[in-house]
């Protein structure tokens, strides 16, 4: 298992999988939800978002390609897959610590 600052938060995973965010990549744990995958990648802003996490406030949701159309998902609710391709994000989504 790979080492983080904040293990006990994840779900379990042994590898990371790519993920492209507008355009860019990004290695994100295995087995986990978008949202999680998001606070990965930016502890800090995703950590103090207003944010449920259960499926309730609907503010974490990501648009990703679904063949050329873009498919909306509520990140809190949606595993990760590697390849995704996340095209939008709603404007809670601060993912500051990678520049987005
Ligand atoms: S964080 Fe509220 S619905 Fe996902």
């Amino acid at each position: 298992m790979i080492e983080t600052s904040n293990p006990d938060i994840f779900a379990p995973y042994e590898r990371l999988v790519e993920i492209k965010i507008l355009g860019r990549v990004f290695e994100v744990p295995e087995n986990n939800t978008l949202l999680r995958c998001f606070q990965y990648l930016s502890m800090d802003s995703i950590s103090q978002a207003d944010l449920c996490w259960n499926g309730e406030c609907l503010s974490c949701q990501v648009w990703i390609k679904n063949g050329d159309k873009e498919k909306g998902v509520i990140s809190c609710r949606t595993k990760v897959d590697e390849g995704m391709e996340i095209v939008r994000l709603s404007d809670e989504i601060d993912l500051e610590e990678i520049n987005i």
